[in-house]
């Protein structure tokens, strides 16, 4: 405002997730809203967080309460800027990545398993498979649902509990280790409730050692505070907190018609408690 910027301002995101998700909020409020121009720099904005109109700044009280849709002119990608990427940023990037396959496309999925170490290596023609993969499913989802209305809740799979141990950590544990986690424990619950395939959590546990991300709750993690941190998730409803489970690898559960599953505290707790 004191440069005197005005409509006719675009604004340019150069970074990661973070500056992505601010600069887009900045986007869509600064006079109502200015064209926004995506230019992701981690594997993580480049495969998620640049695709599909989120933006939002984090807060104390939890992940991405204050935010706005506002999807940007353009995203451009550059490989490159992955080469100087520190490899847990790169890590915790895949665990999106894997997020789509297990949601949407278990080929993908086993191409994750198959290719992870040449993928952390950054095989370039791999990676850019890996990244367009990622984009169209995201895209699709978003196209058919922007407002989250019931199909993109499948993006949120592991980010209900994901989020709140996110922000247990105090945004130590990266985004990715968070959902990481956070799947896995997901998975547990579907498997509790019959509506996951029994050994779904298994397969995700292997693949995300494979690529080293971490698959356990931390041990000084108070199980109770990450409870009350998903009653705050705004995925709740009426004091329901909402769940996008798998069926299986590959496969999203529909819910009760909307791809949202109540989950009783006591099921999610347990989860919980065995992912420790
Ligand atoms: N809007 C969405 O739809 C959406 C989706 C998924 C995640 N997110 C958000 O994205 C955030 C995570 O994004 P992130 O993982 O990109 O983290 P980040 O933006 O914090 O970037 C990670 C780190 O890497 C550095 N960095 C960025 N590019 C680099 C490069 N090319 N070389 C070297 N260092 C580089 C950054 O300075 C930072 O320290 C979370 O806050 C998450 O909530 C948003
Ligand atoms: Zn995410």
């Amino acid at each position: 405002l004191t440069a005197g910027h005005g409509r006719d301002s675009a604004v340019l995101a150069l970074g990661g997730g973070v500056t992505g998700d601010l600069a887009g909020f900045v986007a869509a409020t600064f006079l109502r809203g200015l064209p926004l121009v995506q230019l992701p720099t981690t594997l993580l904005a480049m495969i998620d967080s640049s695709v599909g109109g989120k933006t939002g700044v984090d807060t104390p009280a939890g992940k991405n309460l204050v935010g706005s849709f506002h999807q940007p002119r353009l995203v451009l990608a550059d490989l490159d800027t992955l080469s100087t990427l520190p490899a847990k940023e790169l890590r915790s990037g895949m665990a999106e990545a894997i997020k789509h396959g297990a949601i949407a496309d278990a080929d993908y999925f086993a191409v994750i398993e198959r290719d992870a170490q040449v993928l952390l290596r950054l095989d370039r023609e791999k990676m850019c498979r890996l990244i367009e993969r990622s984009v169209q499913i995201k895209a699709a989802v978003v196209e058919a649902d922007e407002r989250e209305g019931g199909l993109r809740k499948t993006l949120n799979f592991g980010h209900t509990i994901g989020h709140a141990i996110e922000a247990h950590s105090r945004f130590q544990l990266l985004h990715g280790e968070s959902i990481a986690i956070g799947m896995v424990v997901e998975a547990e619950v579907g498997e509790q409730m019959g509506i996951t395939q029994k050994g779904t959590a298994k397969q995700l546990r292997m693949l995300l050692q494979r690529i080293g991300l971490p698959f356990r709750v931390p041990s000084t993690f108070s199980l109770d505070a990450i409870m009350d941190l998903t009653r705050v998730d705004k995925k709740a409803r009426g004091g329901r907190v909402e769940y996008a489970l798998l069926e299986q690898v590959g496969k999203c559960s529909v819910g009760a018609g909307s791809y949202g599953t109540p989950v009783p505290d006591e099921v999610a707790q347990e989860a919980l408690a065995r992912a420790l």
